[in-house]
């Protein structure tokens, strides 16, 4: 008959013990090889999901996540204009996700990001316009993106979504939109290498980054149209653009309405 003394009731213990530390080990080492998988390499060091003011007026967003489940065919396929939305907020990783695509940086070293540029001229600026209750821990305002460090900056406070509507014509979509991603451009970035050939690389960047927003928001789930009919000069009063910034496109995103 077997005796369960307290000597080998001290070794069954210890058994059992070690037996959970082991899966405790092996259970952390896992999750922590599988979250590093899922964040991108070049955002590892200061990886956040979350919005946070950094400064004030200067938002740092949450880092890009550059693995998704939807295919670039799939993406490709799916790809429609959209033109209405859903009076729905997008959530700060969707917006994080669409101005990456726009103009992020994929390569530290030299700067080199998401969309071709001439000569990495870099001539594009990227503006967000928010409205009130329209992406999650945001306040209304036009916000400009700095790709270096994955920001946004205060420009206006408010919403100025109905002025940028009646410039392009009064269109609904930009109106509607909870946000509005805008391309303006600085010509002289890339004309002052290239002469006046510069200038039509300038427009087919525009293309690139128009292109880029329209796959993301496919992989998001939202819909996206790109506005070029609107007048140059209130665009920039609205959004007091200085004077060497042509905008380009104004981009409408959001849920789409089925
Ligand atoms: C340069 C350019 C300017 C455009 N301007 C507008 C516009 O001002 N308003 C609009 O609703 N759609 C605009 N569009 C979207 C087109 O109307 C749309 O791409 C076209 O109807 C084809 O539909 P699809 O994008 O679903 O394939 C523009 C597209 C391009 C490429």
């Amino acid at each position: 008959m077997y005796v369960l003394t307290r000597g080998r009731m001290l070794v069954l213990l210890v058994l059992i013990g070690s037996s959970w530390a082991l899966g405790l080990f092996s259970f952390s080492y896992y999750w922590n090889k599988a979250s590093q998988i899922a964040v991108s390499s070049t955002y590892r060091a200061d990886y956040s999901t979350q919005i946070i003011e950094i400064r004030p007026g200067v938002i740092k967003l949450p880092s890009p996540i550059t693995t998704g489940i939807m295919s670039v065919e799939e993406a490709m396929f799916r790809r429609r204009s959209r033109r209405e939305y859903l009076d729905k907020p997008l959530e700060s990783i969707h917006l994080s996700q669409l101005l990456w695509a726009s103009q992020g940086i994929t390569e530290p070293k030299w700067g080199l990001r998401t969309a071709p540029s001439a000569g990495g001229t870099y001539p594009l600026e990227i503006y967000v316009i928010i409205g009130e209750r329209c992406v999650k821990d945001l306040t209304a305002g036009v916000y400009r993106y700095n790709p270096k460090d994955h920001t946004i900056i205060l420009v206006i406070s408010g919403d100025c979504r109905p002025g940028l509507s009646t410039a392009a014509l009064s269109q609904p979509s930009i109106a509607n939109a909870p946000v509005n991603i805008v391309v303006a451009a600085v010509y002289e970035r890339t004309t002052q290498t290239y002469g006046s050939r510069g200038i039509r690389y300038v427009d087919m960047e525009a293309g690139h980054v128009g292109q880029n927003v329209y796959l993301m928001a496919t992989a998001l789930g939202l819909g996206t149209v790109v506005v070029g009919a609107f007048h140059d000069e209130q665009v920039q009063q609205v959004l007091r653009l200085p004077k060497d910034q042509v905008p380009l496109y104004l981009i409408p995103v959001g849920y789409p309405k089925e």
